[in-house]
């Protein structure tokens, strides 16, 4: 099965002849059928334990499954337990881990929605505390541990200095990133993204900000784009061929001599050789000192500029709150789909009333509630 060519993806279908919004029209990417184009963005929630994901995640995604949205995405889950940003987060590098996930993926699909993992390493952002503690550093005695990186430099001076990877052990870990992959098939999802920003261990390796590495890992783009390369086509290696594999990026990270838009289309389109299907274009995270002070729809230009220049379909986020904001978009060609955030946790819900503001009148408000339902006026 070969995937969907980019070329395919753009319908030029006006909203009359299709008779619904293009928020609300289900996107195919290779043999799934997304419901919708709206994304339930990776969120944390420090609600784990060893790593196994709680009744806490089954009622939270699974809220936003009956809320109407297309497709269900986990909170990084670590592909190693030092991959972890703190204790308390889903990691999917045991059985148990994946077991776990189970009936959530079960309950997801049966809401009509995709379920999706996104599957990371937190690099030398590892071994904090929760963020209602203040993320602070963990101590071994407090069950922290040793972060790794790309190089001994540090995020910032309240982080600890990560210890370099051997080349050995950048081998081990896409071995890991490999065997998670291959779990997250048995725990019943659809789709994986590759958490391959925010200054966590992948993204490390791409910034020239965090990478001083001077063998085949650092230095040109190339060298360090290699390590997060091997993984991804590592992971679509084993991944069926029917199933779509994400990547999320920070497209710029906001910093003179740092990671940049062109370097992002660059990365993106040996991306889309090995085999990846759609780019989840976020921002920064790799650097205290980015110059950055988010407004609405922030992101929405590194999404259309990848899509543009790597033709590359892609999902814009960020400050994205508003149906008809949404809707413009896609329509403008700006992306394929939008991951939604923080509105989502505000109002798990909100995809039904979207659709109903967008004069769409989907058919998947849950049976319980539809003495409940809001449809379109008129
Ligand atoms: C509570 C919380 C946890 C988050 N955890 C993750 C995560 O696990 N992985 C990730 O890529 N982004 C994470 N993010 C970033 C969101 O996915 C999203 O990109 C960001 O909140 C901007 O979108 P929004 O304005 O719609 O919230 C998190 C954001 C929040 C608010």
């Amino acid at each position: 099965m070969q995937p969907i060519s980019f070329a395919a993806m753009q319908d030029h279908i006006t909203r009359k002849e299709r008779d619904i919004s293009k928020l609300f029209s289900p996107i195919k990417l290779r043999d799934v059928t997304v419901r919708n184009r709206l994304f339930v963005s990776p969120m944390c929630q420090y609600s784990a334990e060893d790593g196994c994901p709680t009744n806490w995640h089954l009622v939270h995604l699974g809220s936003r499954a009956s809320g109407g949205a297309g497709l269900v995405m986990t909170e990084a889950a670590a592909v190693s337990p030092e991959g972890r940003i703190s204790p308390w987060d889903a990691g999917i590098w045991n059985d148990d881990q994946a077991d776990a996930f189970r009936p959530i993926t079960d309950f997801i699909r049966s809401e009509g929605a995709t379920p999706a993992i996104q599957l990371a390493h937190a690099g030398r952002k590892a071994s904090a505390s929760q963020p209602w503690t203040g993320s602070k550093l963990l101590s071994e005695d407090e069950g922290g541990w040793q972060s790794v990186g790309p190089s001994d430099l540090p995020f910032s001076e309240d982080l600890s200095i990560p210890r370099p990877l051997t080349t050995d052990e950048i081998g081990e870990l896409v071995v890991s990133w490999k065997s998670a992959a291959e779990r997250s098939l048995v725990a019943g999802f659809d789709v994986i993204e590759l958490h391959f920003a925010h200054g966590y261990l992948a993204h490390e390796f791409l910034s020239p900000i965090s990478n001083s590495r001077d063998d085949e890992y650092g230095g040109t783009l190339e060298n360090r784009a290699r390590f997060p390369l091997e993984i991804a086509r590592a992971v679509r290696d084993v991944w069926p061929d029917h199933l779509p594999l994400f990547v999320r990026i920070s497209a710029t990270e906001y910093v003179e001599g740092g990671w940049d838009i062109d370097d992002a289309v660059t990365f993106c389109g040996r991306l889309k050789d090995a085999g990846v299907d759609l780019i989840d274009a976020s921002s920064g995270g790799n650097s205290p000192a980015q110059t950055l002070t988010p407004f609405t729809g922030y992101q929405v230009p590194f999404a259309a500029a990848i899509r543009e220049q790597a033709k590359i379909a892609t999902g814009a986020v960020g400050m994205i709150t508003e149906a008809q904001q949404a809707e413009d978009i896609l329509e403008s060609g700006q992306a394929d789909a939008i991951f939604m955030g923080r509105e989502l946790l505000r109002n798990p819900y909100w995809p039904l009333y979207a659709a109903a503001e967008l004069g769409d009148k989907v058919d998947y408000w849950p049976v319980q509630y539809q003495r409940a339902a809001v449809y379109p006026h008129g």
